[in-house]
């Protein structure tokens, strides 16, 4: 899979052992080896093909890359651990051992799709808005938005950190006050949807993420994660 040579602080992260940040540390710690010997500075090129990492005396081999696909439920935080004691998204991963963290983030108030993975170069790329990985919402609004509304959705909004990007919007009900729609959005930014209603006048009452790119949320259950296939994997560094 990695033939080409790469620093050796990339070749730790990208195998799924921890992050590039923790990886130049445990290597500056001397945690790591290649080919039997010390190995303390993290831009030494590696190639895979022949040389042999290890870290804390493990084969980099035995490291494995996680991808994983949770459903997450209204009043979890997408954080480690929180200051005001609240639950938290990784209560809902108990039994996974690598060390993962979610790829972007969703509100405490808000469901859906959130991956999460050890490959922080997969990370990186689905964070980077260069990639303009289409993000999928439904959507409740508070009023009944017309047309107009939905038309400026499309082009952009004004935010106060500038103007949205185009997005795709599909109406599929409006009446009794409110209107439920689907919102494809190709920017990640921090509460961007609900911050996009609000220039309409508008607020959300509810907000569920049902796609990042090729990976849907699916029949996966409230609380449930599974892994990501090698299929769903190559697409999402495709797009
Ligand atoms: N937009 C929001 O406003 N909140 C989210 O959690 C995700 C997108």
């Amino acid at each position: 899979m990695m033939r080409e040579r790469k620093t050796l602080d990339r070749v730790l992260s990208r195998a799924g052992a921890m992050s590039r940040k923790q990886a130049e540390l445990a290597i500056r710690e001397g945690r790591v080896r290649v080919n039997g010997l010390r190995e303390r500075d993290p831009a030494t090129w590696v190639d895979l093909a022949q040389d042999r990492v290890s870290l804390d005396d493990r084969p980099l081999a035995e490291w494995k890359a996680v991808h994983l696909a949770l459903h997450k439920p209204v009043g979890y935080v997408t954080t480690r651990s929180d200051e005001h004691g609240r639950a938290t998204v990784y209560e809902l991963l108990p039994d996974v051992e690598a060390w993962v963290a979610p790829i972007g983030r969703l509100d405490r108030d808000t469901s859906g799709l959130l991956l999460f993975t050890n490959d922080t170069e997969l990370a990186e790329h689905v964070n980077n808005p260069a990639s303009k990985l289409p993000k999928t919402y439904d959507c409740v609004a508070a009023g009944e938005l017309d047309d107009q509304a939905l038309e400026r959705l499309r082009r952009g909004v004004p935010l106060d950190d500038g103007p949205t990007r185009p997005a795709l919007v599909e109406l599929f009900a409006r009446g009794e006050g409110r209107t439920q729609l689907a919102l494809t959005i190709t920017e990640g930014r921090n509460r961007q949807v609900r911050r996009m209603l609000e220039a309409l006048g508008s607020r959300v009452l509810s907000l569920q993420r049902t796609a990042i790119g090729p990976i849907r949320l699916g029949p996966l259950e409230l609380g449930r994660h599974r892994k990501l296939s090698s299929r769903e994997v190559r697409a999402l560094y495709s797009r």
